[in-house]
């Protein structure tokens, strides 16, 4: 390959990084090994660096994996980018009409949602993304190139080849997504987000732009810093439509005050029916040439004024603080309210997160207190008004024990989450079933959180094992199953079994480990017995796993209770093996020490050994610690008492061979 002519190496290297990125970054399922994408990365990255006339802004090299070459380098912009001068009342916008008034402009006005995201310019050259920036300071910006390749709402190709094309527009996290990242975040004892803004701004601005990948951020464009002008800013939105880049829907040419403060308030209205957060409502004068009139000042256009929302706050009172139990144990204080109406709707509850932040804001049961949502849509207490204190309010403690089972709840020095220590707690078990059945988990469809809570209630199942005991006569004795519906969860049930082991690590709740880490677990061992055996350099080994991951997937499995559990599954016949990716000239068993004993079935004990040597592997006469597997047969002998004492994973042919098949990641 070395010798290949370098065009055409090239091609192909650039060919194969871009399969193989489409894998990771948009159906997550990596089909190499890291090392053997960075091995591939460095190749390319050294031809183009040799025959620069084979260069080109659409080789991965540019985009992805190209991180640290380019990470945050400061880049200047075209033009610069302009901030907004703020409204907050009628009379600021009928200011800002007279002065347009005056001008001698036409007063016409677009008049747009603010998103309240982050400002980013992306550049097209012949209609192919090129680079991104952040605004920074208006004049210099962030090269973020690498981690706006990963924004699937940026496309990578224009509808028209424009020579040259940079816009700007708003990189945003949608609300959902941004309470999904928040409980996650919440369930570790990882810092919050304050709002979506927040958490956008830390997605786009990750070294690792894997993380931008999986936080799926979203972007809205409505300017052009350099390329075709456009005679006013609606055509300007429409071209930018037309070119397949993502503008805003909720836009409208205006002229009167009249007409815009009715707009104005009817967004004020709809904002909270939106996907995203918008802060306020930006109004332009839409004929782009009579922009000119106006002019700017050096920090904003005279020509756009933004209307912000006032802040919606309520006052309430905190009835009483109560305490949810999750799939971790982990124990989150919520304050019960005295319903009060709120951006958009009626709340009774309001999220405390943990006990430090009780006790920063001082909250006690019986305050009068002003609530807000964060990121327009999580309900939280903002602050206590102090001044309506009685004195008869209570201060709240968090329990020591845990509200649903009475065991230990104990908070770790350095975090901020108490959590309970029964794993069979039962508010812990009904979590971890609906998580442990979930879609991304084991796929059991028609067992949603309503029927769990009845499988349950009944004693039809006790512990996540008993979900493969369930049968028909089980399910027809609880009220809504008929023969159809029992035999189409049961069916789900069984096809569970059959889930990857990437699925399956999910599904057990082990801290830390999400679908990612459980597809790379997946890949990187051949099955679960490998996993649980597992020591910590063995697992930080892997790229992608850090300290913090294989810590916590030692922990899980030191537990007698949790290996029981895999263990029953197993027996139960749900899929233990996984799918390790074997880079291209790496033998499957390569690294492996095999002993063999017992009898084989059809097949001698000289051609198992030529077979796990023909395919890279070791084979050695006694058991040690170095082990890797194995192999027993019928009539095992000592070396299987051995193998036992020292956690050495038995296997037998079937899964000898099994091993040797490298499989599709999944
Ligand atoms: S126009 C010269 N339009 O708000 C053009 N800005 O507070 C100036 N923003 O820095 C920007 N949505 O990041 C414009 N539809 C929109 C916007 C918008 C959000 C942001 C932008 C700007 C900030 C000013």
């Amino acid at each position: 390959m070395a010798n290949m002519a370098p065009e055409k190496r090239i091609k192909e290297l650039r060919e194969k990084l871009h399969k193989y990125n489409t894998a990771y970054y948009d159906n997550d399922s990596p089909l190499v090994s890291d090392y053997e994408y960075d091995d591939l990365m460095r190749e390319l990255i050294g031809l183009e660096h040799d025959y620069p006339q084979f260069q080109s802004p659409d080789s991965p090299s540019q985009k992805v994996g190209g991180t640290a070459l380019a990470a945050f380098a400061p880049v200047n912009h075209k033009r610069q980018l302009l901030s907004l001068e703020n409204a907050f009342s009628k009379e600021d916008i009928a200011g800002f009409l007279t002065r347009i008034e005056k001008s001698g402009a036409k007063p016409v006005f677009t008049v747009e949602p603010k998103i309240d995201g982050l400002t980013i310019a992306v550049t097209y050259k012949n209609g192919k993304f090129f680079s991104a920036a952040t605004r920074g300071n208006g004049v210099t910006g962030e090269n973020v190139t690498a981690n706006a390749a990963v924004i699937k709402a940026i496309p990578q190709m224009l509808k028209e080849p424009l020579p040259e094309l940079t816009v700007r527009g708003e990189v945003y996290m949608p609300k959902n997504n941004f309470v999904l990242l928040n409980q996650e975040r919440e369930e570790d004892g990882e810092p919050l987000f304050a709002n979506p803004r927040n958490a956008a701004a830390g997605s786009l601005r990750q070294l690792d732009p894997r993380i931008t990948a999986r936080r799926r951020l979203e972007v809205f464009f409505y300017d052009v810093i350099a390329g075709p002008e456009y005679q006013s800013q609606h055509e300007l939105l429409d071209r930018l439509s037309a070119l397949g880049l993502p503008v805003n829907e909720e836009r409208k040419v205006i002229g009167s005050l009249d007409e815009i403060c009715g707009y104005l308030e009817e967004m004020t209205q709809k904002r909270h029916l939106l996907s995203y957060d918008i802060d306020g409502m930006v109004i332009k004068l839409d004929p782009i040439p009579q922009r000119e009139l106006l002019g700017t000042t050096v920090k904003y256009p005279k020509w756009a004024i933004a209307y912000k929302f006032p802040p919606e706050e309520a006052e309430t009172v905190v009835e009483d603080i109560i305490i949810g139990v999750g799939r971790t144990g982990a124990l989150t204080p919520t304050a019960v309210l005295r319903p009060v109406f709120l951006a958009g709707s009626t709340i009774s509850r309001a999220t405390l997160h943990n006990e430090d932040n009780i006790r920063e804001k001082d909250i006690r049961i019986g305050d009068h207190v002003y609530v807000h949502k964060a990121g327009d849509v999580i309900p939280e207490v903002a602050s206590v008004i102090k001044n309506s204190r009685t004195g008869k309010e209570k201060i709240f403690s968090m329990p020591r024990f845990c509200p649903e089972c009475g065991s230990p709840a104990l908070r770790p020095e350095g975090e901020s989450v108490r959590r309970c220590l029964n794993i069979d707690c039962p508010a812990r078990l009904y979590e971890s079933i609906i998580h442990f059945a979930s879609k991304p988990a084991m796929d059991i469809d028609g067992m949603g959180p309503g029927v769990i809570r009845k499988l349950l209630d009944s004693n039809c199942i006790n512990n996540i094992v008993d979900i493969y005991d369930l049968d028909k006569e089980k399910l027809l004795k609880l009220e809504g199953f008929a023969a159809v519906s029992a035999e189409k969860l049961l069916s789900a049930v069984e096809k569970s079994k059959e889930r990857p082991l990437s699925a399956l690590l999910f599904a057990l709740g082990i801290r830390h480990v999400g679908e990612k880490a459980g597809k790379v677990l997946s890949s990187s061992f051949p099955d679960m017995e490998h996993i649980i055996a597992a020591d910590k350099d063995t697992l930080t080994a892997i790229p992608e796993i850090g300290e913090i991951i294989a810590q916590s997937i030692i922990d899980y499995f030191r537990s007698d209770s949790n290996r029981e559990l895999v263990k029953n599954l197993e027996k139960h016949g749900v899929n233990m093996l996984g799918q390790p990716i074997i880079p291209a000239g790496k033998q499957p068993l390569s690294g492996l020490v095999f002993v063999i004993t017992g009898t084989l079935e059809n097949m001698s004990r000289e051609e198992a050994k030529a077979l796990i040597e023909h395919n890279g592997g070791k084979t050695s006469s006694s058991i040690s610690k170095k082990t890797d597997y194995l192999l027993a047969g019928a009539n095992p002998g000592s070396k299987l008492a051995k193998a036992n004492e020292l956690n050495v994973p038995v296997i037998d042919l079937k899964r000898l061979q099994a091993m040797l098949e490298p499989a599709d990641a999944n």
